[in-house]
């Protein structure tokens, strides 16, 4: 298969995680989108949404698809809220297959309790599982698009590469 792979999901499901492990499987790179951004513009997420708030963020992820989507034989990882961009949506489309990651909204809850990282999750308490819900609920039409779906709640990291690699044997040529 000659296009990109890409994982989408909302925060907390393994994109970054599975996206490197699924890069060695398959011999490929790997880009993690939030990781190209941070390192184009020399500055965390969290910073780029405190200075320049979030639009200016959404900004420069649809000029990271852009370019990315231009290009072959990757593996990449969005930010949660990429897929959001139905022109983001269209252009990764366009370069390859999506494989979207789903989690409980309180798995996500737990994976994401680190504070500082997450510029949308950072309510804390409670608060944080009704925020993780309701985004879900926002989100779930745009990442039931994707091409394929791996539940990651319970399944070990090699159990999950597993699967997406036998999904991924079809498209070989
Ligand atoms: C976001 C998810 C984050 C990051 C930004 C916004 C979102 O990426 O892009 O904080 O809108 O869901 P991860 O999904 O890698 O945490």
């Amino acid at each position: 298969m000659k296009g990109n792979v890409i994982l989408t999901g909302f925060m907390g499901t393994g994109k970054t995680t599975l996206g490197k492990l699924l890069a060695t499987k398959l011999g490929r790179p790997f880009v993690d989108i939030d990781k190209k951004i941070e390192s184009d513009r020399k500055l965390s997420i969290p910073k780029i949404f405190e200075q320049f708030g979030e639009e200016h963020f959404r900004e420069l992820e649809r000029a990271a698809v852009k370019e990315l989507s231009e290009k072959r034989g990757l593996v990449i990882a969005t930010g949660g809220g990429t897929v959001k961009d139905a022109e983001n949506v269209r252009l990764l489309k366009s370069s390859g297959i999506i494989v979207c990651l789903t989690c409980s909204p309180e798995e996500i809850f737990l994976r994401t309790a680190r504070r500082g990282e997450r510029p949308l999750l950072d309510g804390g308490g409670d608060e944080r599982l009704e925020t993780i819900k309701k985004l879900l609920a926002e989100r779930k039409e745009v990442y039931d698009r994707a091409d394929y779906h791996v539940d990651t709640t319970e399944w070990s990291p090699l159990q999950i590469i597993d699967d997406i690699s036998r999904y991924l044997r079809q498209f070989r040529s």
